[in-house]
């Protein structure tokens, strides 16, 4: 048997090992700003409907829900300014991570075939060419410029992560153009779209960029971050119905299904806007924190404009940051994990609690 594994890139985490060893012996203890995971309460109103659905013997749907999928379409329509959307044009997943390493194998990409990503990238839209056998293309710049030939599947991320880069809606209607010019599909993953600080994030799916159409546009929603649901699971796409129909037939064959109670917590999750405002009022004011500390400390910030990430450099070997910042205490993650791009940049996540992020914002202000 071939390992599957030997394909995929080296899983770098490991070697902040010694870094976060060090942060951890701070006298006051470790601040974590390396990884993005949410860190305040799931909304009551989540939590909630959780419990009710708790008693849900039978299997689930891969589908979901026609109340789930109502609410997906509410959603869209309501955020991203798509109109005109039915059932056809949403599909639940069990988290976006599943959904990018998988996508390219499930869309039945293999080898001959180029999936495309931007770098520096969220590291997974490799993991899923790769896993696919499908050959991963990491571009600068705008995609606009590659080598069509042979390309099926285009990945977008506005933001982005790791920058916090957000892309306009003439930059992304070029990119849809083009991409429907060459019969390549665009996968646009917005998990970040209601994290916008400095620029308002567009959709692939606003009438700007699409042209009121979902013709080869897949968008990737997640609500790990707006809702603080990462340990649900719950995250969906929407777009094109041929495309998702597809899907769908796929990971029907493959049990792909949300569990019933997040199902039911998912819905009551996107019918609520007032617990989005209220956990962007917390990260807005840790984003600022950190930042006036960074710029305090001579770090120059790029991009940033929105996500949960401060993307910033001292012109210096990412891993010299790194160390430096882990002798304060705090663990931040070096750009280079995000690809070559990276390798002079740190990203400073401000998903830490208030204590937390406080006691960074003391020990990095010069
Ligand atoms: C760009 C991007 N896409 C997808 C994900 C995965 O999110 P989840 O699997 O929690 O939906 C993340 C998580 O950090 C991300 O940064």
């Amino acid at each position: 048997m071939s390992s599957v594994s030997a394909r995929l890139p080296v899983f770098p985490w490991d070697r902040l090992e010694p870094y976060k060893a060090t942060a951890a012996a701070h006298a006051d203890g470790i601040v974590d700003l390396s990884v993005g995971t949410p860190v305040d309460p799931v909304p009551e109103s989540v939590r909630r409907a959780l419990a009710a659905a708790a008693d849900s013997p039978g299997y689930p749907t891969v589908w979901g829900t026609p109340a789930l999928r109502d609410a997906l379409v509410g959603w869209c329509e309501r955020r991203t300014g798509a109109a005109g959307l039915g059932h056809g044009n949403v599909l639940p997943v069990i988290g976006s991570k599943e959904l990018v390493a998988s996508l390219p194998a499930q869309l039945g990409l293999g080898a001959g075939d180029r999936v495309a990503f931007p770098e520096p990238a969220y590291p997974t839209y490799e993991v899923g060419a790769r896993l696919a056998g499908a050959e991963p293309v990491p571009y600068h710049g705008a995609p606009t410029a590659l080598d069509p030939a042979g390309l099926r599947l285009l990945w977008l991320n506005s933001p982005s992560n790791p920058t916090g880069r957000v892309l306009g809606a003439a930059e992304l209607r070029e990119v849809v153009v083009w991409a429907r010019a060459h019969g390549v599909l665009v996968v646009s993953d917005e998990c970040y779209l209601e994290l916008g600080w400095e620029a308002e994030p567009v959709s692939v799916l606003h009438p700007d960029v699409c042209g009121g159409s979902t013709e080869g546009l897949v968008a990737v929603h997640s609500l790990s971050k707006r809702s603080n649901l990462a340990g649900y699971r719950a995250a969906f796409l929407a777009g094109d119905p041929a495309v998702l129909g597809e899907l769908l037939a796929v990971r029907k064959h493959a049990g792909m299904m949300m569990p019933a109670p997040v199902q039911a917590a998912m819905a009551a999750a996107l019918g609520d806007d007032a617990h989005v405002a209220e956990q962007r009022e917390r990260y807005a004011a840790r984003r600022a924190g950190l930042r006036d500390a960074l710029v305090s400390r001579g770090f120059r910030i790029e991009h940033s404009e929105a996500s949960l990430y401060l993307w910033a450099t001292r012109d210096e070997p990412c891993w010299d940051t790194v160390a430096d910042l882990g002798k304060q205490g705090v663990l931040v993650a070096p750009g280079d994990f995000y690809g070559p791009a990276g390798e002079r940049f740190v990203r400073v996540a401000f998903t830490a609690t208030d204590e937390r992020v406080a006691a960074a914002v003391r020990r990095l202000t010069v």
